[in-house]
């Protein structure tokens, strides 16, 4: 239900334009995933901790829990939903998939944002900066070797997977 404060605000999502009607102390983590029904941005413990629900907001990635929705005002988003065109999986998300980098798949959508804005600015990262990039994402499953080989691969370097 509208209430009195609502805010009416532009952004684009995905490559999407939309005219939202918001309240002002909701956070972008909540536009997506109650909203608009964006629910590969995950909910983890909503104080900035986890990187569960890490996004792009104009290319830098950002903890969805801690922006406020009329920040969002004129920006562009970007989500896991969006790093697919069509059917054409992002190479980070084919990697992912190759190197077993995926377990439960909860920090999975995060990861892949934090992965995307290093190799946006860097193609070709040496392993402690694909490590430093992923360091605010908590990943319960996979004790890291797999996502930093996945991250790799996807890479201008690309190593040969190990056996
Ligand atoms: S849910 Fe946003 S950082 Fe944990
Ligand atoms: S794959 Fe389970 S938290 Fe990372």
């Amino acid at each position: 239900m509208l209430q009195m404060n609502t805010l009416t605000i532009t952004t684009t999502i995905n490559r999407r334009n939309y005219t939202l009607c918001i309240n002002p102390n909701q956070t972008l983590l909540d536009i997506l995933r109650e909203e608009l029904g964006l629910s590969g941005t995950k909910r983890g413990c909503e104080i900035g901790e986890c990187g569960a629900c890490t996004v792009l907001m104009n290319g830098r990635a950002v903890n969805a829990c801690l922006v406020l929705a009329p920040q969002i005002e004129g920006q562009e988003i970007l989500t896991v939903e969006g790093l697919a065109v069509g059917e054409q999986l992002h190479s980070l998300q084919e990697a992912f998939l190759e190197h077993e980098a995926v377990h439960c798949g909860f920090c999975t959508p995060g990861m892949l944002l934090s992965a995307k804005e290093l190799l946006d600015e860097n193609p070709n990262p040496p392993e402690t900066d694909i490590r430093f990039a992923i360091s605010g994402n908590l990943c319960r499953c996979t004790g890291y070797v797999q996502i930093v080989e996945a991250i790799q691969a996807a890479s201008a370097n690309k190593p040969e997977r190990k056996p």
